[in-house]
């Protein structure tokens, strides 16, 4: 009696603290086709690149009133959405407004005139607060700074690559400088990486920003720290095979961190930008990607708010524990070399139609057992391994196991991009001895598709299908990340580092007095 008493009033106590809450929510995501500015070296005026900005303004605004009107509680449009992205630091300079901190408590659209001249802001916020809509978007601020500053560029301004997020009243609710910035010369990079959340009723939510994800900070300790629900991520995301195609990365990191993803990329064909998404820790709910169309996409799907809490949430995995227990299977007779853009991996072929292979580099062995439906004669696939600091500018530490088709039935186009196959896994399962704990599962189908449901990683690090035969297979990957190798200079701001290494000399001495 009293036991059962205890726990009917425990589960009111919960039931009450949750009022409101809610279990789910729905999202959306808009993939927005850019109106671009001409080309020019010379600035166009504040009016021109007001004029620009609601263009695109006018366009994420159908966007936004349609997913309010399906029941989303926020949505997400994509980086560099009201403006692009060939842009000087001067040219740039029409399209910024200065953002102020979000703890100024600051609703835009009724108070218009309280930092001066915001009209983006303002039309943002009204945006938010008249379909009573979590809306985040991605605009440029500028914070003046003095010569006091030594780091105070020429022009009195940092400039920022920033994402602001209104609430469903039109409050400023986040504000987030972009860290890892892509060739972007119009923009400064912050003194360090900023951690920004907030709490809904519909769980925490954490932002980055596109290339922000190839980092530790502040992508993986928002999730691992700061424990958010769901991560808001605008993008202009060019696709890259086999391995950084948008929505076959990120559908895999939203795995591998155990976190929903909200992935808006821009649409840009001739630049290979497409791949938007909604991806939840256990399965994609729903993506788009489309190399036909010049026109934008809205996607909506439920997701849960605390996915932690659901019977599906996906285990911890052991990366390396089924790959380092095994015995590794026989030596191949025949491993060759081979470039993926710039990194030199291992590969072997899968010879024969069933098989079990491993393929190592350096410490980082590759397994693989198999079973195709059907071996298709003009198609080769192979396993490779990369352990490394990755590419042209050697910056990111890389682990991969892979199996992939390559181009042509000639192995010298192995790890070459190609979008279409024809075989068929009746099984796979992939693995390795990852010295990382970050690992992302890739899984991509012929003409770019995901495999929702139908592969997961087990406990042990294996990347295994699931539901029967497999759709046609481009590459099946564990794709690796070793944060504390990389080289890690952020190139743009030497004294950072040196700033950085006086505070941890510092802590160092509190820590020994
Ligand atoms: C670009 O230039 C053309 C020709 O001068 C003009 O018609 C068009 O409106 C301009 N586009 C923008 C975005 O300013
Ligand atoms: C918001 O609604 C008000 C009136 O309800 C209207 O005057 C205003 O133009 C709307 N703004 C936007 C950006 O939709
Ligand atoms: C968000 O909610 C959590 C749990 O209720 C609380 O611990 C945290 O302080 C809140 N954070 C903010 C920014 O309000
Ligand atoms: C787009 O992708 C294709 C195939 O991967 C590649 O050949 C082409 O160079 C890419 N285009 C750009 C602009 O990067
Ligand atoms: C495997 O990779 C390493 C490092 O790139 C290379 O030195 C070695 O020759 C490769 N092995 C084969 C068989 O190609
Ligand atoms: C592959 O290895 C598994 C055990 O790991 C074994 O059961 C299977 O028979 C092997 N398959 C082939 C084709 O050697
Ligand atoms: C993923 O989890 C959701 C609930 O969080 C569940 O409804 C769905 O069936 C799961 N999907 C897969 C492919 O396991």
């Amino acid at each position: 009696m009293t036991s059962s008493f205890l726990t009917s009033a425990a589960v009111f106590a919960l039931l009450t603290l949750n009022v409101g809450a809610l279990d789910t929510f729905i999202a959306a995501v808009y993939e927005h086709a850019v109106i671009l500015p001409n080309k020019t070296e010379i600035p166009v005026s504040r009016e021109d690149a007001l004029i620009l900005m609601n263009k695109n303004i006018d366009i994420l605004e159908k966007a936004i009133k349609l997913a309010a009107q399906e029941g989303a509680k926020i949505i997400v449009t994509p980086e560099d959405a009201l403006y692009g992205w060939t842009f000087t630091r001067e040219t740039i300079f029409p399209y910024l407004e200065d953002i102020p901190d979000p703890n100024v408590n600051w609703i835009p659209c009724q108070d218009p005139n309280r930092f001066g001249h915001t009209p983006v802001q303002t039309r943002l916020s009204c945006l938010a607060k008249n379909n009573s809509i979590y809306v985040l978007v991605n605009i440029g601020d500028k914070k003046p700074c003095d010569s006091q500053d030594s780091t105070c560029p020429s022009n009195g301004y940092y400039q920022y690559n920033t994402n602001v997020v209104y609430n469903s009243e039109g409050k400023l609710e986040a504000r987030y400088h972009k860290y890892h910035l892509y060739r972007e010369l119009q923009f400064n990079v912050p003194k360090k990486p900023e951690l920004v959340t907030f709490n809904t009723t519909f769980g925490k939510f954490g932002i980055f920003t596109c290339f922000d994800i190839l980092f530790h900070d502040p992508a993986v300790t928002l999730v691992e720290d700061l424990h958010v629900d769901t991560i808001l991520f605008p993008t202009a995301w060019m696709n890259v095979l086999p391995f950084l195609t948008a929505i076959e990365f990120h559908s895999a990191w939203a795995m591998g961190m155990r976190v929903n993803l909200l992935a808006a990329n821009t649409h840009h064909v001739n630049l290979n930008m497409t791949g938007s998404g909604i991806y939840a820790p256990n399965s994609s709910k729903v993506y788009h990607y489309n190399m036909e169309t010049a026109s934008g996409k809205i996607l909506l799907s439920e997701v849960d708010s605390h996915p932690r809490n659901s019977p599906d949430y996906p285990v911890a995995r052991s990366w390396s524990s089924y790959a380092s227990t095994i015995q590794p299977f026989p030596v191949q007779k025949h491993t060759f070399g081979g470039l993926i853009s710039r990194d030199e991996f291992n590969f072997t072929e899968l010879y024969e139609s069933i098989g079990n292979l491993t393929v190592c580099q350096k410490e980082l062995c590759c397994h693989l057992g198999y079973r195709m439906l059907k071996k298709e004669e003009n198609e080769v696939y192979v396993l490779g391994a990369f352990t490394g600091l990755h590419g042209r500018r050697r910056t990111e530490y890389w682990q991969v196991c892979t199996m992939l088709k390559c181009k042509t039935a000639n192995l010298e186009t192995c790890g070459q991009p190609v979008e279409v196959a024809s075989t068929r896994f009746e099984m796979f399962s992939l693995s390795g001895t990852f010295g990382t704990q970050y690992v992302f599962p890739e899984v991509l189908l012929s003409k770019i598709h995901l495999s929702p449901g139908k592969f997961e990683v087990l406990e042990d690090g294996r990347l295994v299908n699931k539901n029967g035969v497999s759709d046609p297979i481009l590459t099946v990957s564990l794709f690796g990340r070793w944060y504390t190798k990389d080289s890690g200079v952020i190139i743009n701001s030497p004294k950072l580092l040196i700033s950085t290494l006086l505070i941890i000399t510092a802590l160092q001495n509190t820590v020994m007095t």
